[in-house]
């Protein structure tokens, strides 16, 4: 009797964990990730990881990580969790023109890159790299939120790249160290380091000095070795990838506009729905424009920690150098559309 009623208690617990085993599958309510939230938008399964990689650094001010940290939560609660955005900042994944190709190949499903070296994927793009395009800060703003800026944006689509929107992040300047540039004549021979794009290369040819093209991975090390003079950049950057600890002197050049764009590859655009392509390029286009805002603002904010940091500011006379940079327009109506030139212009 002894014997019959342990083998029943046995019997009884294997049903009965093969019972519990059986309810989790079937037809038995499941547990979601997002408890309370039951709405259309409910994951029906795991969550679609995207990458998203700039090469900027992971600081809380730096609008390459900004437009990365914001887009990230917006589209992760958007869509209830459908997708996870991972990021890879600090140029983890490469640097500008490696996160290009990364969006090209669909290596990178998303990303936050300088707008120049996209010129030399989609020669429209150009554009926004001559000098003294923009009168302001409001004419940026005019042109950011105009028909133009779109039809630009979908030229890169024909590269295998889908453009959300630009950020603004202000005019670029020059930094060297020793004997500051107190006006254009000062860039007389001067090895400057510029940016990987031909009209950034003409523009300092014009203004006399020898530009050095090359990619953001090498500038520092090129600026501590002094195998070249100085370089160009939006205050921001000097500020938040610490030129002041290589370079002594800001001279305020303001000669070209910087910009960042924010990407998807079309790789992983067209595995969206046409509804989530929607979410996905107005989420960006609101924080693009949000963060340039911001951009602004911060302007004096970085020159100050510049100054604090030991650079010495100075103000050049920037007459002179529209004049000398005729010639780049020449060149450049000569080999490009100057439609979205025509678009800016007008704006002003
Ligand atoms: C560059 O000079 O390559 C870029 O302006 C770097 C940056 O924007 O951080």
């Amino acid at each position: 009797m002894k014997f019959k009623t342990a083998t029943l208690s046995i019997i009884l617990v294997i049903l009965m964990v093969l019972g519990t085993a059986c309810g989790g599958g079937g037809n038995a309510p499941q547990p979601t990730n997002n408890n309370n939230q039951a709405s259309n938008n409910q994951p029906s399964g795991k969550a679609t990881v995207i990458k998203l990689a700039h090469m900027s650094p992971e600081l809380p001010d730096d609008a390459y990580h900004m437009f990365a940290l914001r887009y990230k939560e917006a589209i992760e609660s958007k869509t209830n969790g459908r997708f996870e955005v991972e990021l890879y900042p600090a140029g983890v994944l490469g640097k500008d023109r490696e996160l290009a190709e990364g969006l090209q190949y669909g290596t990178v499903d998303l990303a936050v890159i300088t707008s120049s070296p996209m010129g030399n994927f989609v020669p429209a793009f150009q554009t926004l790299d001559l000098p003294f395009l923009f009168d302001n800060w409001e004419h940026v703003y005019r042109f950011l939120e105009s028909d133009a800026a779109e039809e630009l944006y979908k030229e890169t689509e024909s590269a295998g790249i889908i453009t959300f929107g630009l950020i603004a992040r202000g005019p670029r300047s020059v930094t060297n160290s020793g004997k500051a540039i107190e006006s254009v004549e000062g860039l007389k021979g001067m090895k400057i380091r510029v940016i990987e794009s031909s009209i950034f290369v003409d523009t300092f040819t014009a203004l006399g000095a020898a530009p050095q093209a090359m990619s953001w991975g090498e500038v520092f090390t090129a600026l501590q070795q002094g195998t070249i003079d100085g370089h160009e950049n939006s205050i921001a950057t000097i500020n938040n990838e610490r030129v002041y600890e290589v370079q002594d002197n800001v001279s305020l050049t303001e000669h070209i506009f910087a910009f960042t764009t924010a990407h998807a590859s079309k790789m992983f655009w067209d595995t969206l729905s046409a509804e989530d392509q929607k979410l996905f390029k107005e989420t960006a286009k609101e924080i693009t424009i949000q963060i340039s805002k911001e951009q602004e603002k911060a302007e004096e904010d970085f020159l100050g920690r510049l100054k604090a940091a030991g650079m010495n500011i100075y103000e050049i006379d920037r007459a002179p150098m529209r004049e000398m940079v005729n010639s780049v327009y020449e060149k450049f109506a000569k080999s490009n559309t100057d439609k979205y030139f025509k678009a800016i212009e007008e704006l002003k």
